[in-house]
């Protein structure tokens, strides 16, 4: 395989470079090189429409050196003090890095953030979670560990574009696999409603995925809503996504039998709105639900889900259960596919 290099004018470069970088063919192990008023782009293979301004080349860009880790990183900076647990998890949010951990005192995180920075270089602040997810809106509190402070980020995701400010809103990366799982099975024809759609990622991605979908994506919060009115702009989906500002409960008020997919990300809550749910749900819908069990006893999602149905007379089969992540170190977010109305 020869060493392929797009050659871009110096003045286009960075515009490429972003490009390349969204779409996945920018070669990361080989060094960008600039030589003579050109700049010549590592690529994993040659675009299947060639930007403007750029011609394919072969071309010998040195290897970049490999990254240190995060761990001999910190060592550097923590000289003869012992660097302990190493944050077991962080984040990345667009230009953002949320540390899971708080019990490091302020130095020695801002120490950790700076080499997370360092690792990292498209990254401008590094917050803590200071506060878990709290209220309806599912917004946790963050403080400033290293960097700019800028809150509001725009977050590429399977595609998609999330403008958010991740002190307004809920946005969590690790839902990624759930949401492209849930997108592939939405068919041609379907009308799918987001109960809880935050700033759009269920609903946006479902658009994309599948154009001839139509999808209603309800949310409350107005920090929120003003983010899905931008983001749906913003990833050309305003032909099939509709946004509805207000309670799910209250928009759909009168509303029966209209959607062949709900989704219902609101694992502490959901199951206070399997009614709505359910009324709104055509005969063999699907409905998406999430609920939060104790690591040792997933199946309490099921159990809830089904003592709702249960009470609502609703028929229903539970096609299938999963554990879609861990949201705290005893809790665990529990996924559950159910077709209803059988
Ligand atoms: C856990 S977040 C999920 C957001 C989004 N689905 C995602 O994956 O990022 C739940 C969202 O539901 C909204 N919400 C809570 N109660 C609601 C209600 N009764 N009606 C509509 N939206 C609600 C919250 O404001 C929040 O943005």
């Amino acid at each position: 395989m020869p060493n392929l290099a797009l050659r871009v004018e110096k003045t286009r470069a960075e515009q490429i470079l972003t490009l390349l970088r969204g779409v996945g063919l920018l070669d990361t192990a080989r060094r960008v090189v600039r030589s003579q008023g050109h700049v010549y782009v590592p690529v994993v293979q040659a675009p299947e429409q060639l930007p403007p301004g750029c011609e394919v080349v072969v071309h010998e860009n040195p290897a970049n050196p490999p990254r240190p880790s995060l761990a001999s990183l910190l060592s550097e900076s923590f000289g003869p003090q012992p660097v302990g647990r190493l944050p077991h998890s962080f984040d990345i949010i667009g230009s953002i890095v949320v540390i899971n951990q708080s019990d490091r005192p302020p130095e020695q995180l801002r120490m950790v953030g700076e080499a997370i920075m360092g690792l990292h270089r498209n990254v401008r602040t590094v917050m803590v979670k200071s506060q878990p997810l709290s209220g309806e809106e599912r917004v946790g509190g963050y403080t400033l560990v290293a960097g700019e402070g800028i809150t509001e980020t725009t977050h590429k995701e399977s595609g998609c574009l999330y403008k958010l400010d991740i002190t307004k809103v809920f946005f969590s990366p690790r839902l990624s696999a759930e949401r492209l799982r849930v997108s592939r099975q939405v068919g041609a024809g379907e009308f799918v409603i987001d109960m809880f759609a935050g700033v759009g990622p269920f609903s946006i991605l479902i658009a994309k995925k599948q154009p001839r979908s139509t999808v209603y994506s309800v949310e409350k919060s107005g920090e929120a809503y003003r983010y899905l009115v931008e983001n749906i702009r913003l990833n050309r989906v305003d032909g099939n996504v509709t946004p509805l500002h207000g309670d799910v409960s209250t928009i759909f008020a009168h509303a029966e039998g209209l959607a062949d997919r709900v989704i219902m990300n609101l694992p502490y809550e959901a199951h206070r709105f399997l009614y709505v749910a359910s009324r709104l749900a055509r005969q063999r819908a699907i409905i998406h639900f999430y609920s939060i069990s104790p690591r040792e006893e997933p199946s309490c999602a099921a159990d809830l889900a089904a003592r709702h149905l249960d009470g609502l007379g609703v028929t229903y089969e539970v096609l299938s259960t999963r554990v879609v992540k861990e949201t705290a170190p005893s809790k665990l977010m529990v996924g559950l596919d159910i077709r209803v109305k059988l």
